[in-house]
């Protein structure tokens, strides 16, 4: 069977742009960046996004491209012995599990966004209303619809499926988050929010913080999950990976941006005297718990209805752009098992559906709801649910792993020369041009190094409780 391909390198882009454009970019960013240094956190972000996280990106591309397979395939093929193909194991396995955990989290996005239409914004905005809601009857109707639209749209294929979808979806999100940008503008002391936001203050960049933004950037721009293998496997030979890569790196420090413009001024016209010390620490609590009040608060000038429709707007943004991620994430288990077991698309999505609604549903159960599932087992010195035991392996853990690994799977089993001449095709000036040599030069030494410290101090600070480097 020939392999489906993008249709071009627009929709090449605009998928991978959805896959890199999530909860990262529209929530994480704006918290990280407002509680450490503002522009001087946005100014080191953009340079590992373009330094250290581009590199990974073209190589991951252009093994796809390469190899035509999914990770589990161009990994074997290329690899030619077990412990190469374990690598490979490992870059599906951790997709599927990540896309576990990163379903439970859409699914609370798109109940959020069912509440607020239907009229319950006073009841999202109440104190103990998250808590409540995940462990609610109700969350499983929401998650049998965010599976069926994700099955739908990978149902769909390559072209009619995540490209359609990134198509649709993607210009809506920026039109969306243009005019979410505009509108809080126009509220009362947001521009405290805005200059808070673009006033750099470099002595908040400690290595705890610059470890963090790296960290970010990574899952950001959905590296190491096997994601842009596998999509790289759909790009066609004449098109240029270097200028598609460095658009979706943009289009994701872009929009982090803007969210930043977004959520900041909307905190500070809330309570202009806000002490950010006091704003959560997680992602998670921001967009769940904190900004709903911020979007009641609102009913002041634009009343109930206003206000709904705000949050409304502001949760289809939000799910849209997780949307587009589950879908890509999910695409890697099913490319393999489709690949390497030559199953139709319908048979390995039900196949791996089956298994990913199960877990996802434990995940679910894990908020207290279930006893078991809820207090798993203890390390680190800390309880863990079966949700923080999926967080803490595969996206804290095996993520720079697998980062580490590609990069030296590239560089000194696939070699340079055939990088250089996969990323060539399509690109007639790349060779001998300065970005080859910082790409072979990083992707052998610097940055699998630091991937290695990042992933040796994560394990001993999850695992044992001890922070070696802070
Ligand atoms: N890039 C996504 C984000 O910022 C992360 C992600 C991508 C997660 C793909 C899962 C799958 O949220």
């Amino acid at each position: 069977m020939k392999r489906e391909q993008f249709s071009s390198s627009l929709g090449f882009v605009l998928a991978a742009a959805g896959s890199a454009v999530g909860i990262g970019n529209l929530v994480a960013f704006p918290v990280m960046a407002s509680k450490n240094g503002g522009a001087a956190f946005l100014i080191m972000y953009a340079f590992f996004v373009f330094f250290i996280c581009l590199p990974v990106m073209l190589a991951e591309m252009s093994l796809g491209r390469h190899t035509r397979q999914n990770p589990l395939g161009a990994y074997t093929e290329i690899g030619q012995n077990r412990a190469w193909r374990t690598v490979g194991w490992m870059s599906v396995i951790t997709p599927f599990m990540i896309g576990v955990f990163y379903l439970v989290i859409t699914v609370w996005i798109f109940g959020y966004l069912g509440k607020s239409v239907l009229g319950q914004l006073n009841e999202l905005a109440a104190p103990d209303s998250f808590g409540n809601f995940i462990n609610s009857n109700e969350l499983f109707v929401y998650m049998a619809v965010v599976i069926g639209l994700t099955f739908f749209i990978l149902q769909g294929g390559v072209k009619q499926g995540i490209e359609k979808a990134a198509r649709v979806l993607m210009p809506m999100l920026f039109i969306m988050l243009i005019a979410l940008v505009i509108y809080v503008m126009t509220l009362d002391n947001a521009m405290l929010g805005v200059r808070f936001f673009l006033i750099p203050e470099f002595d908040k960049l400690t290595g705890k913080v610059l470890n963090g933004a790296l960290a970010q950037a990574f899952f950001s721009l959905s590296l190491a999950m096997g994601i842009l293998i596998t999509y790289g496997s759909y790009i066609q030979k004449n098109n240029n990976i270097v200028h598609a890569g460095k658009m979706v790196a943009g289009l994701s420090v872009l929009v982090a941006c803007c969210s930043g413009l977004l959520i900041l001024p909307a905190v500070f016209s809330f309570n202009p005297d806000i002490q950010l010390s006091t704003l959560s620490e997680s992602s998670i609590s921001m967009i769940f718990t904190f900004l709903p009040k911020i979007f009641l608060a609102m009913q002041a000038d634009i009343g109930y209805f206003g206000a709904s429709f705000v949050a409304g707007f502001f949760f289809l943004l939000v799910f849209f752009a997780a949307l587009t991620s589950l879908v890509s994430i999910i695409e890697v288990p099913v490319c393999s098992l489709m690949d390497q077991k030559g199953v139709s698309r319908r048979t390995a999505l039900f196949s791996l559906g089956a298994a990913m609604i199960a877990l996802a549903v434990i995940c679910a159960l894990s908020f207290g709801r279930v006893e078991l599932f809820s207090n798993l087992l203890s390390y680190g010195g800390l309880n863990k649910s079966f949700f923080d035991l999926v967080y803490d392996i595969f996206y804290e853990t095996i993520l720079p792993l697998n980062g580490l690994l590609l990069c030296l799977f590239v560089i000194y089993r696939w070699k340079k020369h055939n990088l250089d001449a996969e990323i060539s095709q399509g690109n007639s000036t790349f060779a001998g041009s300065l970005l080859q040599k910082y790409v072979n030069f990083s992707l052998g030494t610097f940055i699998p190094l630091i991937l290695a410290v990042i992933f040796v101090n994560t394990v001993s600070t999850i695992f044992f409780g001890k922070n070696l480097l802070f």
